[in-house]
């Protein structure tokens, strides 16, 4: 995962910013390898290793002062851990993207985008009304059409989410972690607020 860093110097006034989740080592290894693998049926660019992620809510541009109640929203999100199958590929024609995804989406990762995205809305901050399609990006400008299917199925124990800026560069999005909060279950099995862990 890319390094957590709270300064925001020399970076102009405007930050492109997105709230996600962040596979661990071992599932952004396994997307990886998927990603390869869909990229040689489909052509296109595959994402580096380090960029996977599942998108939870965009924000865009956003001015630089506006992160810290950013992350103030983090602060309030309610959110449980949960595990996330990744059990399909496919590919959507609008944006010729291949990604990964599920064919259950858990409840919990509904409620987490959920909660987000209302936190997000009370405090100024509108998403996108788009509906709330977990995937995973996988490979982009794919040349040919990839026909969602089912794959063998992997697991990726999701425990946090993340508050990402990304930055655009010759080799495609940079992506940097500036703000993290851990997903927590209470002992009578409720939600807790997550918490910060910036
Ligand atoms: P994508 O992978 O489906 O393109 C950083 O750009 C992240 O934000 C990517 O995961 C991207 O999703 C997502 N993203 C970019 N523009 C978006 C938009 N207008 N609405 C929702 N998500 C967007």
């Amino acid at each position: 995962m890319p390094e957590a860093r709270q300064d925001d110097g020399g970076r102009g006034s405007r930050a492109r910013v997105f709230f996600a989740l962040w596979p661990d080592d071992e599932s952004a290894r396994r997307l990886h390898a998927q990603a390869l693998q869909i990229r040689a049926e489909c052509g296109g660019r595959a994402m580096r290793r380090e960029t996977l992620h599942l998108t939870l809510a965009f924000l865009g541009e956003v001015a630089r002062t506006d992160l810290e109640r950013l992350r103030a929203v983090g602060d309030l999100v309610s959110g449980e851990p949960f595990r996330f199958v990744i059990d399909r590929v496919g590919g959507w024609a609008h944006n010729r993207i291949v990604w990964a995804g599920t064919s259950e989406p858990p409840q919990p990762l509904r409620a987490l985008a959920q909660s987000l995205i209302g936190h997000l809305a009370a405090a100024g901050f509108p998403t996108e009304q788009r509906k709330f399609t977990p995937h995973v990006t996988l490979v982009r400008k794919a040349v040919h059409r990839c026909e969602a299917r089912a794959i063998e199925g992997c697991g990726w124990d999701v425990g946090r989410f993340v508050l990402v800026e990304s930055t655009l560069g010759a080799e495609g999005a940079h992506y940097r972690v500036i703000g993290e909060w851990q997903l927590r279950r209470t002992e009578s099995g409720g939600i807790v607020p997550s918490g910060p862990q910036h």
